[in-house]
C-alpha cells in the first residue's frame, strides 16, 4: 500500500486534485476538513467540538484530529493506499501519523506540496465562499487566521518531510488538468 500526503495552503487545490488522484490510483481519500464538516452538519459530538475552532479559522486540537484520522484509516484498508488531504497539519500530527502507520506496517510514501502564492489562493477561497456555505470561507479575517495557522503550525512540515527525503514540490498554478498531470508525474515515479 502507498500513503501520499497532499499538502498545501488553504485553497491550494488539495480537495480538487484529490478527486482525480483517488480514482486514478485507487486510493482512499481522507480529508480531515471534509470529515469535520460532515460531523458539524450532522451535529455529532465530534462536530460540536470541532465547530468552534473551524468557524474561527483555527486548527482543531491535535488529540481530536489524530483520533479521528486513525479511526478513518482503520475503516478503509481495502484499497491500494491512502491519500491524506489536510492531515498532518502540525508536527505532533505528523509524528502520530508516522507511529500509527508503522503499527500497521505502512509508512508515508511521499508528501506532494501544491505551491502557489497567497494572493491567488485567497482570491480562490473568496470566490468559492460565495457558494460553498463554508463558515471559514466567508470573510477575510477568518481566511487570514487560516493562513496564520498554516504559517505557524503547518509550514514546518515541509522541512520535516524534506529531512526524510519525502517532500516533492509541485507548481499549483495552472489549469486543474495541468496540475493533475504534474502530480501524476511525481506519483508515477515513486
Ligand atoms: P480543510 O477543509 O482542509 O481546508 P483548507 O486546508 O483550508 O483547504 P481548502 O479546502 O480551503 O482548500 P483546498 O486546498 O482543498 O483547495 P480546493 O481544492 O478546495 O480544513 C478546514 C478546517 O478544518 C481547518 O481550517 C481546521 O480548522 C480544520 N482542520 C482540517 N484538518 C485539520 C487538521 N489536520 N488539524 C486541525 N484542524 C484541521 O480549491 C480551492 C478553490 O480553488 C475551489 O473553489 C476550486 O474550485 C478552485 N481551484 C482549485 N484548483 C484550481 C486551479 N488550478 N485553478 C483555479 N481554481 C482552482
Amino acid at each position: 500500500m502507498i500513503a501520499i500526503v497532499l499538502f498545501g495552503k488553504p485553497g491550494a487545490g488539495k480537495g480538487t486534485q484529490a478527486e482525480f488522484l483517488k480514482e486514478k490510483y485507487n486510493l482512499t481519500h481522507i480529508s480531515t476538513g471534509d470529515i469535520f464538516r460532515f460531523n458539524i452538519k450532522n451535529e455529532t459530538e465530534l462536530g460540536k467540538k470541532a465547530q468552534e475552532f473551524i468557524n474561527k479559522g483555527e486548527l482543531v486540537p491535535d488529540e481530536i484530529t489524530i483520533n479521528m484520522l486513525k479511526a478513518e484509516v482503520e475503516k478503509n484498508m481495502d484499497k491500494a493506499g491512502f491519500l491524506f488531504d489536510g492531515f498532518p497539519r502540525t508536527i505532533p500530527q505528523a509524528d502520530a501519523l508516522d507511529a500509527f502507520l508503522k503499527s500497521i506496517n505502512l509508512e508515508i510514501t511521499a508528501t506532494v506540496g501544491l505551491e502557489a502564492n497567497d494572493d491567488i489562493l485567497v482570491a480562490r477561497i473568496l470566490e468559492r465562499g460565495k457558494t460553498s456555505g463554508r463558515a471559514d470561507d466567508q470573510d477575510e479575517a477568518k481566511i487570514r487566521t487560516r493562513y496564520e495557522e498554516y504559517n505557524e503550525k503547518t509550514s514546518p512540515l515541509i522541512e520535516y518531510y524534506k529531512q526524510q527525503n519525502k517532500y516533492y514540490a509541485v507548481d499549483g498554478i495552472g489549469t486543474i488538468a495541468e496540475i493533475t498531470e504534474r502530480l501524476s508525474n511525481v506519483i508515477d515515479k515513486l
